[in-house]
């Protein structure tokens, strides 16, 4: 079966490296129009437009700080002034943020955690979802992390803002249902992005990574990238206010897998 997308226009934030760059290259193979959102990775975005449009499809690259509610509004805006409108936005920009436990992080690095990653995704949803009730169609799917879910020590506002994003999307998708509207998110594991390197790059770091998966690899950017874009698409058409785990089994209780 095809995932076809053509006709579907599509914002994906932070899309400039990692997941959202991944997922915006697969949006266009299925033939979506992509407007790739970046914060200050310029020639990046340029350089994943250029590609997008080498390989036959459609892309834009659309500047916006998503913790920026004038920002946001604007970036809507050229996308209605580009496309029309919005079919599909893609909640993906996000950081980890710096690792300490809560007594001694500080104050700004919480701020920058949750602005980016939750207050983000609000900001692009209710832009996105002003436009999608009033066409009675469209999807946004937020990327949150196995850790909507899984504590992690060192990681207490990572770890708020992606539970907060959880049920944020569930509450909007209770909202949007009667419009025609699906609100989904998507929870990855460890990707091997960016993101993680300092992680996956250090021989002891990645061992006690793998101990966690019980698939025993780390997750690449399209294993989430696919199921992104089946998830945007009408083969989804019965799912919202849901979370589907790309994980690698690491929900699972790994520990679990002996012993008891
Ligand atoms: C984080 C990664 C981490 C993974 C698994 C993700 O949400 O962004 O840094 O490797 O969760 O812990």
């Amino acid at each position: 079966m095809m995932i076809d997308l053509h006709g579907r226009r599509v914002l994906v934030t932070g899309a400039s490296s990692g997941l959202g760059r991944a997922m915006a290259l697969t949006f266009a193979v299925c033939g979506a129009q992509v407007a790739l959102n970046y914060r200050s990775d310029e020639d990046e975005a340029s350089a994943l437009v250029q590609q997008i449009q080498a390989g036959g499809g459609t892309a834009v690259a659309l500047q916006a700080d998503v913790s920026d509610p004038a920002a946001v509004a604007a970036m809507f805006e050229q996308a209605d002034a580009v496309w029309g409108g919005i079919d599909i936005l893609v909640n993906n920009a996000g950081i980890d943020g710096a690792r300490a436990p809560a007594w001694e992080g500080q104050v700004p690095d919480w701020n920058d955690v949750v602005d980016i990653n939750l207050t983000g995704a609000y900001l692009c949803a209710r832009q996105a979802l002003q436009r999608m009730v009033r066409q009675r169609s469209g999807v946004v799917l937020n990327i949150t992390s196995v850790h909507e879910r899984i504590p992690w020590g060192g990681h207490s506002a990572y770890t708020a803002s992606k539970a907060g994003l959880s049920m944020m999307a569930r509450s909007m998708a209770l909202e949007a249902a009667p419009h025609g509207v699906r609100v989904l998110c998507l929870a990855p594991g460890a990707i091997q992005t960016p993101i993680n390197e300092d992680v996956w790059s250090d021989p002891q770091g990645c061992e006690d990574l793998l101990q966690k998966i019980p698939m025993g690899r780390i997750g690449q950017p399209e294993d989430v990238a696919n199921v992104a874009v089946f998830l945007a698409s009408d083969l989804a058409a019965y799912m919202t206010g849901t979370t589907v785990y790309v994980d690698g089994g690491m929900t699972n209780y790994p520990g679990f897998a002996h012993g008891g």
